[in-house]
């Protein structure tokens, strides 16, 4: 491939060039990155750019230097001042897809240190800041001494882009949210990984989603994209493992915001079991034989008693209350978060089984509620969002409920129960549940 002549003083250049097929040049690239994140190139020029990249693709080099660009956008976290082994784990994006936000207390409680950058609602996905700040007084723009202090002291934290930790994602991420740029293997990639890599960790772990609510629609895609994540830890000298996870159908029950919290607080208390909580169970068991001496079972187990004796509970609660949200979120958390003033029962329109779900159109009637965004200004309403428990192979009866809309209006609650009724296929046999875990992604060892 043809190679840009060096150093684009004109970044409509870099547009140029990918609208073009041509491999970029990285310094042309990294300026360009480190522009848009200074807020010296416009919205516009950017987002023909990506739109050219998500169109072309992104080689692994320019990929790697994107993420370098967006990593150097800001400042980075070494935590050299945290005495305790340091996890990370990011997911690519789903539909109830609550793993984070149980994860970080429960790594917390077995003695590991998470510093999570996160990031908000792309797309049909929900993102744990949103979800987070449904918690009144939470804050998710920490400062790096903050961040870092915070970490020692309650064992995690999770905090967003700042303008001093990858601005350049930040903005990036925005714009492609409001740009359907957002299902891209390198995008995706640079993205995560340039928040991964901007704080120091022992270990990154990537859930890495396949299947209708996923922006990677297969597991082979997702495979593609957890490949080039790992990759990009190794060649930035940094251990990732990557897991290909089922996101054929809502993970949890809970889509919205304050929804998420509450479904959260439900796993962290042991009251709730099921995918969301075995998913993070398994990332906190994976960390622990990774961090530890700890064997898979002993792991297991821990990962298990800590969600079901409260020590996960209560590092949640820690976490809430350093970054200045209202801990009773962790004891009642209807008693802190705010509720839709519509809640609709949701009903099965005919007697089967649950063959599939479209995750995808249920997350979108999520975000029609305003659970999430459709322009990088809007506004995300926290209290409105989707209940619903039927999972594939369970069996349904006509007019039973099967989950809940939460809205503020009574015509929004009926669309959203609509659309969300419109996704589910019943059918006449039923059908077993969708593997959790397609496979695990390491390192290749060096030749
Ligand atoms: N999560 C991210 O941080 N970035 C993406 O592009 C998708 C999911």
């Amino acid at each position: 491939m043809v190679t840009t002549p060096p150093p684009a003083n004109d970044p409509r250049d870099v547009v140029q060039a990918k609208r073009d097929g041509l491999e970029l040049d990285p310094d042309a690239l990294r300026a360009f990155i480190l522009g848009y994140g200074r807020a010296e190139i416009p919205d516009y020029l950017a987002a023909a750019f990506l739109m050219a990249a998500f169109i072309r693709g992104l080689s692994t080099a320019e990929t790697s230097a994107m993420t370098a660009a967006m990593v150097e956008s800001g400042s980075t976290l070494p935590f050299a001042g945290v005495t305790r082994p340091k996890v990370d784990k990011h997911s690519t994006g789903g539909v109830s897809d609550g793993v984070s936000l149980v994860f970080a207390p429960l790594a917390a409680s077995l003695g590991l240190a998470v510093a999570k950058l996160s990031g908000r609602g792309l797309g049909h996905t929900g993102g744990t800041l949103d979800k987070l700040e449904s918690i009144p007084g939470f804050r998710v723009a920490l400062g790096p001494p903050e961040l870092e202090a915070q970490v020692e002291r309650v064992g995690c934290a999770i905090a967003g882009q700042t303008p001093d930790i990858v601005p350049a994602d930040g903005a990036l991420y925005a714009l492609r949210d409001a740009t359907a740029t957002v299902a891209s293997i390198p995008l995706i990639a640079a993205s995560v990984m340039s928040k991964k890599l901007a704080v120091g960790s022992d270990l990154i772990l990537l859930d890495v989603k396949a299947g209708s609510g996923a922006f990677m629609k297969t597991p082979p895609a997702a495979a593609e994209l957890a490949s080039m994540c790992v990759g990009l830890a190794t060649a930035n000298d940094r251990r990732a493992v990557a897991a290909v996870t089922d996101m054929s159908q809502p993970l949890g029950s809970a889509v919205g915001n304050a929804l998420d919290v509450a479904e959260t607080v439900d796993v962290l208390a042991g009251r709730e079991r099921g995918r969301l909580r075995d998913l993070a169970v398994l990332f906190a068991a994976r960390a622990l034989t990774e961090l530890t001496a700890d064997d898979p079972l002993t792991a297991r187990e821990r990962a298990e008693r800590a969600l079901d004796d409260g020590s996960a509970l209560q590092r949640f609660a820690a976490m809430v209350e350093a970054q200045g949200g209202d801990p009773r979120v962790a004891d009642d958390p209807w008693s802190v978060l705010e509720r839709a003033p519509v809640i609709r029962p949701i009903r099965a329109p005919a007697d089967g089984f649950v063959g599939a779900v479209d995750a995808e159109a249920i997350g979108r009637a999520g975000v029609g509620l305003g659970a999430g965004r459709v322009t990088k200004a809007d506004p995300v309403d926290h209290a409105v969002g989707i209940v619903i428990r039927a999972k594939i192979g369970d069996r349904v009866s006509s007019d039973e409920p099967i989950g809940e809309v939460h809205a503020r209006t009574i015509d929004a609650a009926d669309l959203a129960a609509s659309r969300v009724v419109a996704a589910i296929d019943l059918s006449d046999t039923s059908h077993p549940p969708p593997l959790l875990v397609h496979g695990w992604f390491e390192p290749t060892p060096p030749a």
